[in-house]
């Protein structure tokens, strides 16, 4: 099973799931793609051998990136901190096969520009006593496709944006692969 990663920055994420099935005889990540080629997460790609793709906003709007993903053949494609909005011609192309990590409770927090410490930042301000992380399918509507996970951590002792990404981030590290493994698994 092919897994292919989307992701914009750091990659933390992207680390995470190719460590997670670096051993795994029939699952892995085959490509790590990013609209950012000075993004750190190409980097942690090429230390742990795997292919990365970047582009730009014409090619991932265009043909470049859907031709790169279909000679891939992605089982799964995986957006970990990807910044743009799926291309609709991507989401057609792998109906059921585009999922995305949220750093908060969808529907709550969601949307363009929720991303990064600015939604943790918003949830501090609304004094949330709780926040987490929603995995879900991407579909046409930014944040909106059906949900497959979510995962809550309290921040009641949590007064800076770090102190709750530092919170998320280990909820995504701990969930993400798991649910990753178990799609590919179950085929769903
Ligand atoms: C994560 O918090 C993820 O939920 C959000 O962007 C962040 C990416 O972090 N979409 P990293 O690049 O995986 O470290």
């Amino acid at each position: 099973k092919n897994i292919v990663i989307f992701a914009s920055g750091t990659g933390s994420n992207a680390e995470n799931i190719i460590q997670y099935f670096k051993n795994n005889t029939s699952k892995s990540v085959v490509a790590v793609f990013s609209n950012n080629s000075n993004a750190k997460v190409l980097e942690k790609a090429n230390n742990l051998n795997v292919h990365t793709v970047s582009f730009n906003k014409d090619e991932l709007y265009g043909d470049f990136v859907l031709s790169k993903l279909i000679e891939l053949k992605p089982d799964l494609i995986v957006l970990a901190g990807f910044l743009l909005k799926f291309p609709e011609h991507i989401i057609a192309a792998f109906p059921n096969k585009i999922i995305n990590i949220h750093p908060a409770l969808l529907p709550n927090y969601g949307g363009k520009g929720m991303y990064g410490k600015h939604v943790h930042q918003a949830v501090l301000d609304n004094k949330e006593t709780e926040t987490g992380i929603t995995i879900h399918f991407v579909n046409e509507q930014y944040d909106e496709g059906r949900i497959i996970l979510q995962e809550k951590t309290s921040i009641s002792d949590c007064t800076t944006s770090e102190e709750v990404a530092t919170k998320v981030h280990e909820l995504e590290h701990r969930f993400f692969p798991q649910v990753i493994d178990q799609l590919l698994t179950r085929n769903l």
